[in-house]
């Protein structure tokens, strides 16, 4: 609490102000260390609206823990973690008639000493205070009906289900949807996903979850870093330098040798829509379609060839291009048309553009936003329809290849670019209403003109 009257709040060396609050609600919000009862600024009184304010400034930080405690004894039940900004619990409607089963995608786990329930799908995970919730999780691996659950379960509360059931851990079923619903789990684009896949996607890209990201040099403590250059084997060694030049032997060799990234890019003279539309045409374009069945008896698929190889020509990558700097294309979001070749511009807010240029610039270490920023999306139903275990391990192989193919065209073009490992696909969803179940991304280049290095004096 400042003097000024503001509070502020500090994790570390991240500190946020949350604004000027009356003394009252200062005293109120000095609770919040132990715990301070939704239902207590629940109220119309200004002191209730002051300290809701304040609470859902922390909340939309991911600072704020909810916790659940048994009606008899006010041990914890439960302690909910938000996972996604702006998370606020809410009791979804339910009743003794209701009929609920775990969502396929939900797992019980130890995290230090402690058991969490987690799921792709949620906006929090649930710390499991009571070993009993564990055992009546497990009962729910079943459909069950309240009011029968009620009799039978340890530990029976319904406001821990009905939270778990706006979470989209468990699911309500009902007569008509039966098994039905247990697969597709209400939303059919949910069928094509195995559990493994849908975790690893929302658990390697930010957005989803409140875990460190990126490099955070977590083992450097514990263990030495491994070498650049693998030990060689101890066995007979056939040398293969008197094959080799010093020079490259073709141009495209000599293309590979000079490739590099480049993450500075010359706002004075930036990337031209010629230029973009030729690195385009030249990496990404349909060049054709044509279709067939997979097997007998199974629906006609269609397929198109690009230039770039992708597993089983499936070639579920689109390309999202975010421009702040094109001569001759305005500031903006594009989806890249890749059969009719052609830029289409989606409504996405000035704000919501700059925070994704931003978190390009800041993975980087660049001085900067890219010129145009491209997100590669997948839409997983297109490769997860045929493949099992290994569908989203392709599309990310998928990425690679395509990568590498813009650091080819870049580089042959004299343009620059630079891959980036981190993306945020919640704030993608929110910008294209995209469901991050749908079509999400898998990955970024950063697009433009380099600028030149200072000539040596
Ligand atoms: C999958 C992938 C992710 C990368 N992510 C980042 C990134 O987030 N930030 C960055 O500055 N460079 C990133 N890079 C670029 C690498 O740092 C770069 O390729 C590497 O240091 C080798 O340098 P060179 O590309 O100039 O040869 C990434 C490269 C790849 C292939």
């Amino acid at each position: 609490m400042q003097a000024d009257g503001s509070i502020a709040t500090s994790l570390g060396d991240y500190s946020v102000n949350l604004g000027t609050f009356s003394a009252a609600a200062m005293d109120r919000a000095g609770h919040l260390a132990t715990g301070l009862p939704l239902a207590s600024f629940a109220g119309k009184s200004a002191l209730a609206r002051e300290v809701d304010v304040l609470v859902h400034r922390l909340a939309r930080h991911g600072l704020v823990e909810y916790r659940l405690s048994s009606p008899r004894d006010e041990q914890d039940l439960v302690v909910i973690e938000p996972q996604v900004a702006g998370y606020w619990p809410q009791c979804a409607k339910l009743g003794n008639g209701d009929t609920v089963v775990l969502s396929r995608f939900a797992y019980l786990r130890r995290r230090g000493n402690e058991m969490v329930l987690e799921s792709p799908r949620a906006g929090a995970l649930f710390r499991i205070g009571d070993p009993a919730i564990a055992a009546t999780l497990a009962a729910l691996s079943r459909p069950q009906k309240i009011s029968k659950l009620r009799r039978h379960a340890a530990s029976f509360n319904l406001d821990l289900l009905a939270l778990l059931l706006d979470s989209q851990i468990l699911l309500k079923l009902d007569a008509k949807s039966g098994e039905g619903l247990r697969l597709n789990e209400g939303d059919g684009n949910l069928v094509l996903w195995d559990f493994h896949d849908f975790l690893f996607h929302t658990r390697s890209t930010e957005g989803r979850h409140a875990n460190p990201l990126g490099g955070t040099f977590a083992y450097a403590d514990a263990v030495p870093p491994l070498p650049a250059v693998r030990p060689p084997w101890p066995g007979k060694k056939i040398d293969l330098r008197k094959f080799s030049t010093s020079e490259p032997i073709s141009p495209f060799a000599k293309l590979l040798r000079e490739r590099h990234s480049i993450r500075d890019f010359d706002d004075e003279h930036p990337i031209t829509l010629a230029e973009l539309a030729q690195f385009l045409d030249a990496t990404a374009r349909v060049l054709s379609e044509w279709s067939g069945a997979n097997f007998d008896g199974g629906p006609e698929v269609t397929y198109s060839t690009r230039p770039y190889p992708a597993a089983g020509s499936a070639y579920e990558l689109e390309l999202y291009l975010a421009v702040s700097n094109c001569e001759g294309l305005a500031r903006g979001l594009y989806h890249y048309d890749a059969g009719g070749h052609a830029l289409v511009a989606i409504g996405a807010s000035a704000q919501q553009l700059h925070a994704l240029s931003t978190a390009a610039e800041f993975a980087m270490d660049a001085p900067g936003p890219p010129q145009v920023l491209i997100t590669i999306a997948a839409r997983f139903g297109r490769i997860s329809w045929k493949y099992s275990s290994i569908a989203y391990s392709l599309i990310l192989k998928d990425v690679g290849t395509l990568i590498q193919t813009f650091y080819l065209a870049t580089t042959d073009m004299g343009l620059g670019g630079c891959a980036i490992g981190t993306i945020n696909i919640d704030l993608f969803a929110k910008m294209t209403e995209l469901e991050f179940h749908v079509e999400s991304p898998v990955g970024q280049f950063a697009l433009g003109r380099g600028k030149k290095p200072l000539a040596a004096s």
